[in-house]
């Protein structure tokens, strides 16, 4: 990125020459980046955050320790980050397009929202919300499809200070309750409905709902999406058509401290409920311009899709703040994959002559099912590089992905990271660094990886096996778990003492790159969605009907992970197909459709030990399919339980 001369915020550039250009191009680019990240990190950090607009700089690049954890990023430093998504861009992009809005429907026009217009539109929500008593601080929860208004509304939080906490328009109002709950939001943007394929969702229902359960909010922010006439609570519900109309186009961006706190998102852990995972503005700032621009490659005036929900930190760091920190165009699709048939992915590319497209294993492995006879009508011609997040892509999806979609001439990218990194931490940069199907590669310059064993000891040398930590902090690693600072102690930090660890297990292979294996917790992956197994049998357990069940994860062919339960039943109630279904509805209400279960198996028991611990690892066979090896069961306290257990597997 270059740096605006004469600009108010070009000081950095005066004392900090530039080592490296801001993408790395080359092999030897980036051999040479990650040298000098590994021996002089914050040297490379400072380098790296110079190419960025800041208001103030900073006295002190790193403050850190993983043992509270305290980790502080470029110190004393003030900017907003909106400044660096929008404003700088407007001298020279003011008429390129930031967002391409791609509808559900077919049939509807699509938008294109220049840079001119993201600002006007951000602005007018900040003033909308500064009206609702919004200020620097404040948690607003932002419960929407994915529509431009969530873009604005993302963006108007980060301009006025105010800390948005996304959640994924596919949770239940009880999943909404909790999360406002536990970060006391203010105010709740909504629509009144939306569309996802075929079905229609009353989402703004959904919040009434929730709000039955809440004190903190105030204000609810009703944007309106389908034209529904929705019941509005007096001097709490507010129309955005009404205040948009009168909203002004400027709204000064508030300067906020490097560690002021950007934003909390909910992510599911091996215990107790989602934890509001919280990212502060520097650090994240700089990790998600840095990654997006070397991982994609990203060149002006390429289209970039990220077919992620901004409800998840995909969306937030690769549809959002990533791309527009780059002044890319970035596209933004309401529908799902399989509306109005398995082309529509396809279809859309070639109608927005997309370049990059980054997408999961699991809607690749849905696609390939659907037939070759969907990707055949379209060229798929401006594709360059194509990426793929969320949990590990199998050789065949990958060989698919390349033949099919990129036709053997696009890069791939398979990105390992998580909700807590806030960026991509291991990958192939797009048809610069070694890449090979089904791995993931290797850690980009400023990462430092490391292998342990069950003890801790570091596993050294390539062609390793080990559970996946980082031993060095990076600009945007977590900061805290919200409201519940020693829960994030606990989680990543307790396990291996001075590192972070990632709850993955992983291989070194001969040439340094990394292979994720996959979770090494209680956390299982379904649909590169992570969910906590104590989560979703907390959830079964509020069915009248349920006394006890225990949950785990098998290999699913399209969703990498699914949900098995076992279920013991209360006396008299009838272990048949209607009963599954009432259990499936029951986490449908608790949680959400996303974490219904796939399999359910009534039991008249569970193979605990004799301290009354469930013995998962015999739950996991049975679930995989695979009884012949079933370990020692000596230690159980009825092992007859067993038996029945594999006779009545499905
Ligand atoms: C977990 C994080 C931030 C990405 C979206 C999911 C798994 C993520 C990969 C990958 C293998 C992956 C890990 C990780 N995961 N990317 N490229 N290969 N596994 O974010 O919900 O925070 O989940 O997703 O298990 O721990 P998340």
């Amino acid at each position: 990125m270059k740096q605006k001369k004469g600009s108010l915020l070009s000081w950095h550039t005066e004392w900090i020459m530039s080592r490296f250009p801001f993408q790395l191009t080359t092999e030897a680019d980036y051999d040479a980046a990650y040298r000098f990240s590994t021996e002089s990190p914050e040297a490379f950090w400072e380098d790296v955050a110079s190419h960025y607009q800041w208001r103030k700089p900073w006295h002190t690049t790193l403050e850190w320790n993983f043992q509270e954890p305290d980790v502080k990023w470029f110190l004393g430093a003030e900017l907003n980050i909106t400044e660096n998504c929008i404003d700088r861009h407007l001298s020279d992009k003011a008429e390129q397009t930031a967002i391409i809005w791609e509808p559900n429907e077919s049939h509807e026009a699509a938008k294109h929202i220049s840079y001119r217009e993201l600002h006007d539109e951000v602005c007018r929500m900040a003033n909308v919300l500064t009206d609702l008593g919004v200020t620097k601080g404040d948690r607003v929860c932002i419960y929407m499809p994915m529509i431009p208004e969530l873009a604005y509304a993302v963006l108007a939080c980060a301009r006025m200070g105010a800390i948005h906490s996304v959640v994924f328009a596919g949770f239940s109002a009880n999943s909404v309750a909790d999360r406002i709950n536990d970060s006391s939001c203010k105010v709740v943007i909504t629509t009144d409905a939306m569309s996802r394929g075929a079905k229609q969702i009353a989402v703004k229902a959904i919040v009434d709902e929730a709000l039955t359960q809440c004190t903190s909010v105030e204000r609810v922010l009703v944007v309106n999406r389908m034209n529904w006439e929705v019941p509005m609570a007096e001097g709490r519900d507010v129309d955005y058509r009404k205040e948009h109309a009168h909203a002004a186009t400027i709204f000064e961006p508030v300067a906020m401290q490097s560690e002021d706190p950007l934003f909390i998102l909910y992510t599911s852990g091996s215990t107790g409920k989602p934890k509001g995972v919280l990212h502060t503005c520097g650090g994240y700032m700089v990790y998600a311009g840095y990654t997006f621009s070397n991982v994609f490659q990203y060149k002006t005036g390429e289209i970039h899709w990220c077919t992620a929900d901004i409800g998840w930190v995909t969306g937030h760091s690769y549809i959002l703040y990533g791309p527009l920190l780059n002044g890319a165009t970035t596209l933004m699709f309401e529908g799902i994959p399989t509306y109005p048939d398995a082309g529509r992915f396809w279809e859309v590319v070639d109608k927005h002559r997309v370049n990059i497209f980054y997408t999961a294993p699991t809607a690749i492995r849905s696609l390939m099912s659907a037939g070759i006879e969907h990707v055949l009508p379209y060229t798929l011609q401006t594709l360059r590089a194509l990426g793929s997040v969320g949990e590990p892509i199998n050789e065949e999806a990958w060989h698919w992905y390349d033949t099919n979609i990129g036709k053997n001439r696009c890069a791939i990218v398979d990105t390992f990271w998580q909700t807590e990194t806030g960026g991509i931490m291991l990958t192939s940069c797009a048809g610069v660094t070694n890449s090979k199907p089904a791995l993931a590669g290797l850690p980009l310059p400023g990462v430092q990886p490391i292998l342990v064993d069950s003890n801790g000891n570091e596993i050294e040398g390539n062609d390793a096996e080990g559970h996946l930590c980082f031993k060095f902090p990076w600009p945007s690693i977590l900061r805290s778990t919200w409201g519940d600072h020693e829960r994030c102690r606990q989680t990543y930090f307790a396990t291996y003492p001075n590192l972070y660890f990632t709850g993955d297990g992983a291989r070194r292979d001969e040439d340094g790159l990394y292979r994720i294996i996959g979770r090494v917790d209680d956390v299982i992956n379904v649909s590169g969605h992570r969910f906590g197994t104590a989560e979703i049998e907390n959830a079964i357990n509020q069915n009248k009907h349920v006394i006890e069940s225990a949950v785990v994860g098998f290999p699913h062919d399209i969703k990498g992970q699914g949900i098995y339960a076992y279920v013991i039943l209360a006396k008299g109630s009838e272990a048949n197909q209607d009963m599954r279904d009432r259990i499936i509805e029951t986490v449908a209400h608790e949680i959400g459709r996303i974490a219904k279960p796939d399999k359910i198996q009534f039991v008249s028991g569970l193979p605990k030990t004799r301290s009354g611990k469930i013995m998962r690892r015999i739950l996991r066979k049975v679930a995989e399919g695979d009884v012949s090896s079933l370990g020692d069961t000596t230690t159980l306290l009825d092992p007859t339980i067993v038996e029945e257990i594999v006779k009545g597997a499905n």
